[in-house]
């Protein structure tokens, strides 16, 4: 079976119950400053999981891409991965456990759809503690599905939290508990009696989250007024399982990468786990870059937030790459090449945006490769002879290490490991704060922060982004989109695309265009439209759907006699998932405190509303 097979099988099982098939988001998460990335397909979706209505329907499905950095130390091995799409279900308010894990149940095992053996499958299920209970409820059903199917009983394990919670997605939001699903990928005759968490010949492949609470800022646990269903199925890991795979990077939708490698390094994958591991991080980075720059919102390397990941990820493959013995100059992309062939029909933006994928790749190659093999020689300095310092390399070292040689401070981590040695990283952290602001850099491992919730301050800012870009099209003409956004409850950040500085009077202008929207005091109506109702009326947004589907679109306008939105003289119109202010009026004033370069071809400029 081929990936588009198994995704399509999985999204028309779900059309058969049913759901609505919607269409994956960005990468990079919009208005919710707690993640850097799209973690799970859940992710888009957490407005409507928190009970706002979604255009499609209460019963959803689709297949996300997803980035998780949570895992990068368990890349290498057959089954994770940094970029990953997940098959996901979500039932928002309408049917809940024993739907759900009977949906899952049939799936996986029907004649009719993936007809996996039902003897290698187990369950993990919650066992309660403090903050909730024991999930006695998805028990009961596994154990009517296993005992129907003479499976024993022992495959269904009781877990806690660290298993069986799924969630927030971040710090705040929506989760509960979960039940996962488990394939043996061992010897069919071996097939253990029990669940066992510790064998890695279980492997998981399903995971169902009965998402009833929010975590709210003060870290407490409320339920939520509709119980929703939030599903995830790892595409490459099914995938693998049903060819016979006994690992990830042996189906179609690696072999192009390490074929590739293999070409370059003289080396063959299977020669020993040392290559393995090493062909394994390489494909799964540079693909996972190749998906980052290639994103709509995409962003370039640079040294905070997701540029620090994106150039911490092709550094790292860069280095194993050389590892392996790849001479040639300029590779990368070549491995970027393979992976955009195999996507090219599902993410039509890998091949729209292939040329600025590629440039990037060889832009940041060509920066490491002056400095990687000086950063080198230094840190063996420390590696070999810096007995003294009793196996820490000294957190000034780490520093220069990244300043002068460009070396993430996870890469001089991971290298200080392979000679037994630890970093200092409280002393790179001072040093570090010592050169820049980095209250919210990615390199002093302060991925999260600030607030994801809808306060009241942070629906004002969001609002006001939407006044901002409109604003910014007046003043910069029309060639200026968004390339992303970050609100916390005290500032926004607002990415778009124009390629010089702004000047003085660009900024005040647009800052009283902004404020000009708030005194006329525009009401802000949500309408659910087609996606093609929306694009005719120049409503912004990205439009990638692939399916028809609905959308919300925001308009801050004047109304009609018949209280609907002059869409034809509107400020601003944008799909948008909310929430927003009612009236514009109450924003307050706008100002801009910032404007500043955030990457090649994109301005960012930070405003606050007092
Ligand atoms: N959000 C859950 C996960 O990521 C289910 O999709 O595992």
């Amino acid at each position: 079976m081929t990936a588009n097979e198994l995704r399509q099988k999985y999204l028309d099982f779900f059309k058969s119950k049913n759901h609505a098939m919607i269409s994956s988001a960005s990468l990079i998460p919009e208005n919710d400053p707690t993640v850097l990335f799209t973690t799970a397909g859940m992710h888009p979706l957490v407005p409507y999981l928190l009970g706002e209505k979604h255009p499609a329907g209460n019963r959803l499905t689709n297949s996300q891409k997803c980035i998780r950095t949570g895992d990068i130390d368990e890349v290498g091995d057959a089954t994770h991965h940094t970029f990953f799409e997940m098959m996901g279900n979500w039932s928002l308010g309408d049917y809940f456990k024993k739907d759900s894990i009977n949906f899952s149940w049939e799936f996986l095992t029907s004649s009719e759809w993936l007809n996996l053996n039902k003897n290698r499958l187990a369950v993990s299920v919650f066992q309660g503690d403090e903050d909730a209970l024991y999930d006695e409820e998805a028990y009961k059903i596994w154990q009517e599905i296993f005992s129907q199917n003479n499976i024993p009983e022992a495959r269904i394990a009781k877990l806690p939290k660290k298993n069986n919670w799924w969630g927030p997605a971040g710090t705040t939001g929506p989760c509960g508990p979960d039940t996962e699903i488990f394939y043996w990928v061992g010897d069919v005759d071996k097939v253990p009696e029990s669940f066992n968490d510790d064998n890695d010949l279980w492997v998981e492949i399903w995971n169902n989250v009965f998402m009833q609470y929010n975590k709210n800022a003060e870290g407490v646990f409320e339920l939520l007024k509709k119980p929703n269903v939030d599903t995830g199925l790892g595409l490459e890991r099914v995938l693998a399982i049903i060819n016979g795979k006994s690992d990830n990077y042996q189906t179609e939708l690696f072999r192009g990468l390490i074929n590739k490698i293999e070409a370059l390094s003289h080396k063959k994958y299977g020669e020993s786990p040392e290559v393995d591991k090493a062909m394994r991080i390489t494909a799964d980075h540079i693909k996972a870059a190749t998906f980052i720059i290639g994103d709509d919102r995409g962003i370039t390397p640079s040294n905070t937030d997701q540029g620090y990941v994106l150039r911490r990820l092709i550094r790292r493959a860069i280095r194993y790459g050389r590892q392996l013995g790849i001479e040639e100059v300029l590779w990368t992309k070549q491995i970027a090449q393979e992976a955009i062939f195999i996507y090219q029909n599902i993410y039509s933006e890998l091949e729209k945006n292939k040329n600025l994928i590629l440039e990037t790749l060889d832009k940041e190659e060509e920066k490491f490769s002056r400095t990687l093999v000086q950063g080198e020689k230094e840190f063996m300095k420390w590696a070999i002879t810096g007995s003294e310092s009793a196996g820490l390399i000294p957190g000034e070292v780490a520093f220069n290490l990244f300043q002068s040689y460009g070396y993430p401070l996870e890469m001089t981590i991971e290298m200080a490991k392979e000679y037994g040695k630890e970093v200092d990283v409280t002393a790179f952290e001072i040093e570090f704060k010592k050169h820049q602001d980095l209250s919210r850099t990615a390199s002093a491992g302060k991925f999260k922060g600030g607030l994801a919730d809808a306060s009241e301050e942070t629906t004002k800012l969001h609002t006001a982004a939407h006044l901002l870009l409109a604003a910014l099209r007046k003043v910069l003409g029309d060639g200026v989109t968004q390339k992303g956004s970050n609100i916390t409850a005290e500032r926004l950040r607002f990415d778009f695309s124009y390629s010089e500085k702004m000047t003085a009077e660009q900024i005040k202008e647009t800052e009283d265009l902004v404020n000009g929207a708030i005194a006329a005091d525009f009401p802000v109506i949500c309408e659910e439209l087609s996606l093609e109702e929306a694009k005719n009326r120049g409503a912004m947004g990205v439009f990638d759907s692939k399916y028809g589907e609905r959308v919300k679109v925001y308009t801050a306008s004047k109304l009609l006699a018949d209280g609907s939105p002059d869409t034809n003289n509107a400020f601003s119109q944008e799909i948008c998932g909310g929430p927003h202010v009612n009236n514009t009026g109450i924003l307050g004033k706008f100002k801009i405190q910032k404007e500043e370069s955030s990457s090649s071809g994109v301005r960012r400029i930070k405003a606050i509303l007092e």
